[in-house]
Formats: C-alpha cells, structure tokens, sequence
C-alpha cells in the first residue's frame, strides 16, 4: 500500500490505496473553508496552522495500516509554500521512521488522475482543468507526457467564481455558492462581454468579466441590490464564464479530432459546466469523462493513485532532493 498526503492549499487529507488493486483502502480529508470564510479567501498561514493540527489527527486513524506501506507520497507542488511544506515534513517523517521510500507528486497530475481513482487509467486524454489556481487545458498522453494546451492569461475559472462571491459578500469558497444562487436567477437579464471572443487563440481570460461584475453590482447597490439582484448577477455571470470556455472548446474540437475530453478540478464539480460540456461533447462524438464530484476539489486519493504510477515506473526522490516548489514551468 501506498500513504499518501495532500495540503497544496486549504484541504488536508491522506489516502491509503493498495497498488495491485487500486483499492482505497482509507481516505479522509478535512476541509478548511469554515475557517478562511470569513476573510473571503484563502490566509495561507492560517491555513498552514490548521493542517498542522488536522495531518496528524488523520494520520492517527489509519495506524493500522502503516505496517502495510510500500512508499510514502506527497504533494510537493504546485501550490502555497507554508502549506505545501507541513504534508512534506509529515512525508520525510514517516519516511524516516518506517524507511520507506519517498514520491513526490505534482497536484496536476493529481487532479488529472482523480478521473482514474480506483480505475485504470486512460490515456491519451484532453483534459480541462478548472480549479482555485488554474484553468488550463492540458493535452495528456501518459503519465509523464502532459502538454498545456491553453492556459488563463490572469484569473482562474474557480478564482473569478470565488472573486465575484466576495464582491457580494456572499462568503467563500464562492464557487457552489454562486452555483446555487444562480438557480434562482435569470441568466438573460445582464449582458456581460464573454472574454477573447474576438481572438482566434485557444486561451482564457476572467479579469476583464470580473470588473464587468463589479461594475454591475456598483450600479445596482445605487439603487439598492436586492436579493433578486444578486441571484440574476450570479446567474448571467456564470452562464458568461462557461461560454468563455465552451466557446475556446468550439475552437479546439474543430481544428482536433478528440475521441476522450475530461473536465477536473474543484470547479469541475459546476453542474451547469457539466452539463454544458456534455451537449459539447455529444455534438462532437466525444465521449466525456468526468470524476466523482467527491473528488474533483483537491484530495489525497488522486495523489495516490499518481503515486501508484510512480512507484511502478521506480520514481522516486529521497529525503535530500524532496522540495516544494510553489509554481511549476
Ligand atoms: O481544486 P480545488 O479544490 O483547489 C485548487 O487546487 O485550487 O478548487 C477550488 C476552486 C475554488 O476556487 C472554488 O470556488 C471552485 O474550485 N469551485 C467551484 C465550484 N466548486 C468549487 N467553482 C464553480 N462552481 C462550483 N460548483
Ligand atoms: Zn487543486
């Protein structure tokens, strides 16, 4: 079996998973979004305290497993260094007192292989990833072969989501709650400019939709915004910021023939996006993969089914070389 630790950001959580099998045999992960809801956003020291106190909590809970363990892996990167650096000090620990040997997993890869939790994987695959920090598509071939396709050349899909919540103080993380809200709204009341929809380039954008927002909420709060407001600017913003990517995805399934597209990510969990892509994909004989909603926000079972691959392929980094790296090239 294969222990392994996520804290990139404001999750901490430790999957055990069997490497013949693939089976997760324990997972756990504790949420901060409580604590950080007050400040709108993510407060990486705060964040780096609390995994200090939930790491070892979880990690007591699957002792009786530790006997068991072939490796020990961990996140090493990409994601905040105060955070990044409590999961690799609880790695180098375990590696020292059981001597177990030490896999550093990149948190993309990870959220690529959350499609392949307890399944086999599949590749090649074109892959949208949309989370807090990127929103990027990637063209996966195997495991050490991921080319980034197109990238956001300023905020995330997940960031403007969390962004356009705070501006109407609506808490955080904002994503499943402007979701919500925008049930209730309707998506055809404000118009708002959908990002690069003149550019011919396979790239995204969310600043720009970000301050359109902000000027219509500036505008409402004049004549004061009310609770039908808020849930129609929560609808039209999120029916702008999934056109933006379905009409980049147009662009790309045109010029591609792609057999297998996947959506992952903790944004990936937008049903309205799911459904969305769904009809994209039906137009285009694509067959859609998508992962359990349980793990599209970051997980420790993604990074240790990346972990599994690479104990397999012998990749392995020791106590010296092992180092986060907040951002990757
Ligand atoms: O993958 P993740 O858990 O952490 C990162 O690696 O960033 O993604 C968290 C992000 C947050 O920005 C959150 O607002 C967004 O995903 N998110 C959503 C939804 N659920 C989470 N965005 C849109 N709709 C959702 N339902
Ligand atoms: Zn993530």
């Amino acid at each position: 079996m294969i222990l392994a630790i996520e804290s990139s950001c404001d999750d901490s959580s430790i999957s055990i998973t069997k490497i013949e099998t693939l089976e997760l045999v324990f997972h756990k992960k504790i949420s901060q979004e409580l604590e950080h809801s007050i400040y709108g956003g993510v407060v990486p020291e705060l964040a780096a305290r609390l995994h200090i106190e939930a790491l070892p909590k979880i990690l007591e809970e699957c002792k009786k497993y530790l006997k068991d363990l072939k490796a020990v892996a961990v996140t090493n990167a990409p994601g905040l260094s105060v955070t990044l650096t409590e999961g690799v000090a609880m790695a180098k620990a375990i590696s020292i007192a059981l001597n177990l040997p030490l896999i550093a997993v990149n948190h993309l890869k990870g959220h690529v292989h959350s499609l392949f939790i307890e399944k086999e994987s599949l590749f090649p695959i074109t892959v949208l990833l949309v989370s807090g920090g990127h929103t990027q598509i990637v063209e996966a071939k195997s495991l050490n072969d991921m080319q980034i396709l197109a990238r956001t050349l300023d905020d995330s899909f997940g960031e403007s989501f969390d962004k356009v919540s705070k501006m109407l103080n609506l808490g955080y993380p904002g994503g499943p709650i402007i979701e919500k809200y925008a049930e209730h709204g309707d998506k055809n009341r404000f118009i708002f400019p959908i990002p690069l929809s003149q550019s011919p380039k396979i790239e995204f954008s969310y600043s720009g939709l970000k301050n359109a927002v902000r000027l219509k909420i500036d505008e409402l709060e004049r004549t004061t915004l009310n609770e039908q407001d808020i849930y129609d600017v929560c609808a039209c913003f999120q029916k702008t910021a999934v056109e933006h990517i379905l009409q980049k995805l147009r662009k790309l399934f045109k010029q591609n023939t792609i057999k297998d597209f996947a959506i992952v990510g903790g944004a990936s969990a937008n049903l309205f996006l799911r459904k969305e892509l769904e009809d994209l994909c039906k137009k285009y004989g694509t067959t859609l993969h998508l992962s359990e909603l349980k793990y599209c926000s970051d997980n420790a079972a993604m990074i240790g089914r990346v972990a599994i691959e690479q104990y397999k392929n012998g990749e392995f980094t020791t106590l010296e070389d092992l180092d986060i790296k907040t951002r990757l090239k």
